[in-house]
């Protein structure tokens, strides 16, 4: 019996040693119920007295180490599993990110190089109210209450006497308040209008505004600063050309066109046959306008210009259709 365990032994270590070992198998051929290890310990009966502790003793040595080996087998296994899959799983934390950024949003981009522009001529950025005083909006610009100018802008009232800003015009008003000459400052900033919204309107929108104080500012000064703007944004082969016009804030007044910067001025689609393209308001600041904000028109005078941004960045980026600037479809901002 004792030669039968030892051969148990031998053979259940050797099983165990082999590389593709089946621990269950080799626990149930060996430990099982129906086992090699239970069916010597069965015979037992037959055994001496004497005998019979001596090999109880060795049986339970020999399932004891089978049962360890097993175990250790098993650890070993279930640590090499464990290896490989950290392995396989293995993820380089140092590797480049391969997620898009996002872009800068068309409006954002272009009113960052028109301030460029212009701060780069000297011109440095004041911001105004929203949400504004009748007074700054209209009266201070020379456009009493029921002066015909207010029925062009179809303005938001808050009360009689608060409203949204229809036009970025009263930030000049506030500046030559607070501000003695030289004033050079251009005010970029959101608008609103009780307009329908459409393919080239919105009830809010966004303007810049410049105005210039100084003593013996003229016209010709407004020109070289509108044509240096013109041809920074829109190409060094653009001209400008001033229309007369009308408005409350200046004397005299024009609207500028520049050159048809896709046909060079002979006439197409985009500037309907006409070779230019109107862009913006202007003029000499009115007297009334200079003594309403204190300064004196006998001594100093200035001028004004003033343009809708969302206009000027439809025509530099071909946007044919102003909701695309407001919807925010990925598929229009990643081109930018
Ligand atoms: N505020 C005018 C508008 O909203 C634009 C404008 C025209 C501004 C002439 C000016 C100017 O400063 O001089 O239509």
């Amino acid at each position: 019996m004792k030669e039968m365990l030892e051969k148990i032994r031998a053979s259940a270590l050797e099983a165990l040693n082999e590389e593709n070992a089946d621990l269950e198998a080799i626990r149930i051929r060996f430990l099982g119920k129906k086992g090699e290890l239970t069916a010597v310990l069965r015979g037992m009966g037959a055994l001496s007295a004497e005998e019979r502790p001596i090999i109880g003793q060795l049986a339970n040595e020999v399932r004891a180490e089978i049962e360890k080996a097993i175990a250790e087998r098993s650890s070993a296994a279930a640590e090499k599993k464990l290896a490989e899959k950290l392995l396989s799983e293995k993820i380089d934390v140092t590797m480049p990110a391969k997620a898009e950024i996002g872009h800068i949003h068309p409006l954002t981009l272009i009113s960052r190089e028109l301030e460029d522009i212009f701060v780069g001529m000297g011109f440095s950025i004041v911001e105004g109210p929203e949400v504004e005083l009748d007074y700054y909006n209209f009266q201070a610009l020379n456009i009493p209450e029921n002066h015909p100018a207010r029925d062009t802008q179809d303005t938001f009232y808050i009360t009689d006497k608060i409203l949204l800003r229809s036009q970025t015009s009263p930030v000049q008003a506030r500046t030559m308040e607070v501000q003695k000459p030289p004033i050079r400052i251009i005010s970029p900033g959101r608008v609103y209008r009780s307009d329908a919204v459409d393919a080239t309107h919105s009830p809010l929108f966004h303007q810049l505004e410049g105005l210039v104080i100084d003593k013996n500012i003229t016209m010709g000064d407004l020109k070289g600063v509108l044509e240096i703007f013109a041809k920074e944004t829109f190409g060094e082969d653009t001209r400008i050309r001033f229309r007369p016009h009308h408005f409350p804030f200046t004397e005299p007044s024009a609207e500028v066109d520049v050159s048809c910067f896709a046909c060079g001025g002979n006439g197409c689609r985009m500037c309907k046959g006409e070779g230019w393209i109107e862009i913006l308001g202007a003029g000499m600041v009115h007297p009334n306008v200079l003594r309403n904000c204190g300064i004196d028109p006998d001594v100093y005078s200035g001028f004004a210009f003033g343009f809708g941004i969302e206009r000027i960045a439809m025509l530099k980026y071909h946007i044919d259709d102003m909701r695309l600037l407001y919807e925010n479809d990925v598929r229009f901002l990643s081109q930018f």
